[in-house]
């Protein structure tokens, strides 16, 4: 009797503990999901989550701890987003300044390119041989700057007001001719040699941004150039899924572009070789001027590189 009595104590015992550990059990898990099920929301973007867990004992310290932690979070985004708020109206200035100084600029170098055209045509007096050729290094400086002061201010206006388009029909492989006409010089000077195909002569769109954006891509073309190469020009019609595209492509024989470049190319003032003592002028501006102008019209530019062979493309809609 007395080992059947001991034994059925012990078993009671042993069920009670069993009882009481399934009670404490669930209550542990019950805290620990409102914790869990909190952190989740917190990590999908719901910093607001608050808990509340009023046990008096270690879940209430955790709910606490987790309360303090969202709030902490919360202030950082608050901080965060102020900071955003501020850099923008600062970049919005720092553009603004751009655009300013770069209008500033203009008109007096508008006048002494002016000055410099009257003494070469010989409107103040004879010159000899020595002024003239110090002349013409002077317009060509004063031309350089003055080309990419116009960059700037474009870039900046670009930035503050977006682009404003004029579509025209546009004869295209006039303008190009006609921009080809232009670079001669430096064309001459490097010994290249331009092959073109206007497939498509004409196309829609805002005349003097698409004559900038070629501008800006021959004369990259040229710059870019390995002495004495080709450069081909072409342009094309394609129609794909009912829309016709205007398609413009131009390739030089130079440097190869890396691949995880050819993006970044388009960015302001990214160049493949930033440093100081680079060998081609320019401040990078140029295709990203390109890029602005093609996605306005709602089409795309990028470029590809390869063994030395660059070549960059832009589409444009044309309608159905
Ligand atoms: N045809 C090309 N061949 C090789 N690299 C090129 C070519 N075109 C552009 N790049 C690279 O892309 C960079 C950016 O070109 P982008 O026209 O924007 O600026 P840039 O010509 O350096 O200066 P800017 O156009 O303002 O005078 C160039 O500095 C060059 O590194
Ligand atoms: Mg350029």
């Amino acid at each position: 009797n007395v080992v059947k009595g001991s034994i059925a104590m012990g078993l009671s015992m042993l069920l009670l503990s069993v009882v009481l550990a399934v009670i404490a059990s669930n209550r542990i898990t019950g805290h620990l999901a409102v914790v869990s099920k909190a952190a989740k929301e917190i990590a999908e973007g719901d910093f607001g989550k608050v808990i509340t867990i009023k046990t008096g004992d270690e879940f209430e310290d955790l709910a606490n701890a987790f309360n303090f932690m969202t709030e902490k979070i919360r202030g950082n985004i608050r901080e965060l987003n102020n900071l955003i708020e501020e850099l923008k109206k600062r970049d919005i200035q720092k553009t603004q300044f751009l655009a300013n100084i770069s209008h500033e600029l203009r008109t007096p170098l508008t006048a002494s390119i002016g000055y410099v055209d009257y003494m070469e045509k010989e409107k103040m007096g004879s010159l000899n041989p020595d002024q003239k050729h110090s002349l013409e290094i002077i317009r060509r400086n004063l031309e350089r700057l003055n080309k990419e002061i116009h960059s700037l201010l474009l870039v900046s206006k670009y930035t503050l007001e977006g682009i404003k388009l004029n579509p025209e029909k546009i004869d295209i492989s006039e303008l190009i001719e006609n921009i080809i006409k232009n670079f001669t010089p430096e064309v001459t000077l490097k010994g290249l040699v331009i092959k073109k195909s206007f497939a498509q002569k004409t196309l829609t769109g805002d005349k003097d941004n698409i004559r900038t954006v070629v501008e800006n891509l021959m004369g990259n073309s040229i710059k870019f150039s390995a002495p004495a190469t080709v450069i081909t020009i072409a342009t094309d019609i394609e129609n794909k899924e009912n829309q016709k595209y205007f398609k413009f492509k131009i390739s030089n024989y130079g440097a190869t572009i890396p691949e995880d470049q050819l993006r970044k190319i388009f960015e302001p003032f990214y160049q493949v070789d930033a440093t100081t003592s680079r060998k081609y002028g320019g401040i990078g501006l140029g295709l990203s001027i390109a890029q602005n102008i093609i996605e306005a019209h709602q089409g795309k530019i990028w470029a590809e590189s390869k063994d030395g062979l660059t070549t960059f493309y832009f589409f444009i809609p044309q309608g159905g």
